[in-house]
């Protein structure tokens, strides 16, 4: 709530900006008011489950919301580098730390809102988390969902060519503490994004190639890599795939190659990249362009180094939206210092 505020005036006076802000200021009052209750007391507790409640669900439309916010302010200012870059460290940071609230929120009503405090259908889960979760499953989750949407859209969609190698245990099957239902979001993201650019990049040849995935389990490392060949994204485009200026689009998306179910308003990778790191791990796109692409999820393999990753408010923060942008220290071969006022966008 603090940190909102050093966002650009321009962009908090966006109608969208300050409806996520009055949602924040109402939760922040509501938990307050149980600041001095008796945590005891079984109807503060019920009362106290209640309100988490209300609150989830008061944040359901956070992201589609911001993203508005920014298609509001996009449309009146157009989009200058300092703006970006800092919508691009305060909205990383800002989903970050949404992941982690919306993860102990879940947490307590999982574990304390109900009576029943183990889910008939996942009894060794402990909330959200599984002690035990078997990747490939998760992965063939993903696929099988995704494949759905596709064959919706396109009448058909590419197979799934799964290996999976476990340096560890051998033949055994891979399994690590985790919250199922991130691994989930960010497979499915890529599925989604991989099944789409095959199908587009093979639709005049109607044979579509698989998309290969590889699950490893290393000493350090739990990666999960989706090779597709969807024709790729050359290398100069890749870091803009994950900045949510550029990318955000009015929902839903009305261009006719977009308007597909695979494709929203083009927070998957940053969003997915944010689960990745929230326990540590990371999501990087490595593509060959002209034939396809791969993506890559990396997760701590051991518990131990799966801790959450979250944002600080603080002066170096602070610093980070109030740094002015000088010219570049680099050349570049047509315009020499590179002028920072203006930003290619294609
Ligand atoms: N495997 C891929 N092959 C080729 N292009 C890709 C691939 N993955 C992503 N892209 C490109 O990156 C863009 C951004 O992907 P992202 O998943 O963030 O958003 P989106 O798919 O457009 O919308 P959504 O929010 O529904 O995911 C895509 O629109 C696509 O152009
Ligand atoms: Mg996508």
């Amino acid at each position: 709530m603090k940190e909102i505020n050093l966002l650009p005036d321009n962009l908090l006076k966006m109608p969208s900006i300050k409806l996520v802000q009055s949602w924040y200021v109402q939760s922040f009052q509501e938990i307050v008011d149980f600041k001095d209750k008796n945590a005891e007391h079984p109807d503060t507790v019920q009362k106290f489950a209640d309100t988490v409640i209300t609150i989830r669900n008061r944040h359901n439309d956070v992201i589609p919301t911001m993203a508005q916010g920014v298609v509001e302010y996009k449309d009146s200012f157009g989009v200058d580098p300092v703006t970006s870059q800092n919508v691009q460290y305060f909205l990383d940071r800002f989903y970050m730390s949404r992941i982690s609230i919306r993860m102990l929120l879940n947490q307590h009503t999982l574990l304390f809102g109900g009576k029943v405090k183990v889910n008939p259908a996942h009894p060794k889960h402990i909330g959200s988390i599984d002690p035990v979760c078997n990747v490939v499953d998760v992965v063939k989750d993903g696929y099988e969902n995704a494949k759905h949407l596709c064959d919706l859209y396109y009448m058909s969609s590419p197979e799934i060519e799964l290996t999976e190698f476990n340096a560890e245990s051998p033949g055994q099957p891979i399994q690590v503490v985790y919250v199922p239902s991130h691994l989930y979001h960010m497979v499915f993201e890529l599925f989604k994004n991989a099944m789409r650019a095959t199908m587009e990049f093979h639709a005049d040849k109607g044979v579509y190639p698989p998309i290969k995935v590889n699950v490893v389990l290393g000493s350090e490392d739990l990666t999960v890599k989706l090779s597709d060949r969807g024709g790729g994204v050359p290398l100069r485009k890749i870091d803009r795939l994950f900045n949510y200026m550029y990318s955000t689009a009015p929902l839903p998306r009305i261009e006719t190659s977009r308007a597909t179910p695979l494709a929203g308003f083009g927070y998957g990778l940053p969003i997915s990249r944010l689960y990745a790191k929230y326990f540590q791990g990371d999501l990087k796109l490595y593509s060959l362009e002209g034939y396809g692409t791969d993506a890559v999820i990396y997760i701590k393999a051991l518990s131990t180094e799966s801790v959450e990753r979250l944002p600080v408010y603080n002066k170096s923060a602070w610093k980070h939206y109030k740094t002015s942008h000088e010219a570049d220290d680099w050349c570049v071969p047509s315009s020499e210092p590179k002028d920072m006022t203006t930003f290619r966008s294609n």
